[in-house]
């Protein structure tokens, strides 16, 4: 039977156990998660064990990072199978504060970034969004004082920010992004799969067939403008209400306009009936 990890809910609790795993100076990852853990998560969680000796993982849903019109109150919330998954994975800690104890009564801090949280992408479409994640990830490496945390590239305008955000403000964590897992049909994984239809589910996979096919127009030298065009009408035709598909410098986000200004990253994001998906692949 796999060890249960400790599971500390307030911060007290939380700085007991940090300072058990600390003994004899053991490296300490984070891997910051909302739950609903998938196997993207899970192997954020491997990737930590290999490179650190004591791995703690967060179960954190954020309300600060959802507009009022999100999906706050329905985001899934699996605490039973996602203990009994890092469990299986030998994790150490979980820790798993509840709103107040995250936002006590007059909390009034927020982490504003710019550079690559005001690149026009996911800023564009969700305000709120990078507000919410850089002051919740603000505080989950300063509560934790993790040497390195791990984040997925799924989210790759939020893996550049929380980069900047250790970076900017001294915190002495190393951030390491971790490549997007799929499904054995390309659709990448993500908690917010579960609100497909099975209509939905089988329509998803234009998204990252989309971005492959562009990249592999791009890297045959095709234009950048026709062929993002050429993947907005097949996200399009394939069922999805597209916010963005835009090749972006991959590392500054800025726009480029061709090949030679890169590295290259293709990112999208788009609706499907209410549940809206992002995804994002390298040139
Ligand atoms: O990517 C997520 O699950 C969340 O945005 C994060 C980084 C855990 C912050 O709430």
């Amino acid at each position: 039977m796999p060890r249960s990890p400790l599971i500390a809910r307030t911060l007290p609790a939380l700085r007991r156990a940090l300072e058990g795993l600390r003994a004899r100076k053991a490296t300490v990852a984070l891997v910051p998660t909302m739950g609903a853990l998938h196997d993207g998560h899970i192997a954020l969680v491997r990737l930590a064990k290999r490179r650190a000796s004591r791995v703690v993982v967060s179960i954190f849903v954020n309300p600060a990072q959802f507009a009022p019109n999100e999906d706050f109150g329905a985001y899934p919330r699996t605490w039973k199978a996602d203990l009994a998954k890092l469990a299986a994975e030998g994790v150490d800690l979980v820790w798993n504060p509840d709103v107040k104890t995250m936002y006590p009564e007059g909390f009034a801090t927020k982490i504003l970034t710019e550079g690559p949280a005001t690149t026009g992408l996911e800023d564009r479409f969700r305000p709120h969004f990078f507000g919410g994640v850089t002051t919740v990830v603000g505080k989950l490496f300063t509560q934790t004082r993790p040497d390195m945390a791990f984040f997925g590239e799924k989210d790759f305008q939020q893996l550049k920010v929380v980069t900047r955000i250790a970076r900017d403000l001294d915190l002495g964590v190393k951030v390491t992004g971790a490549p997007t897992v799929r499904e054995r049909d390309g659709l990448a994984m993500s908690s917010r799969n579960v609100y497909l239809s099975a209509e939905q589910r089988a329509a998803a996979p234009v998204l990252y067939r989309s971005l492959k096919d562009a990249a592999r127009r791009l890297k045959a030298g095709d234009d950048i403008k026709a062929t993002m065009k050429a993947a907005a009408d097949a996200i399009t035709e394939g069922g999805f209400a597209l916010d963005y598909v835009e090749a972006r410098h991959a590392e500054s986000l800025a726009p480029v306009a061709s090949l030679k200004d890169g590295p290259l990253r293709l990112l999208v994001a788009a609706k499907i009936g209410n549940t809206r998906l992002i995804d994002n692949v390298g040139v």
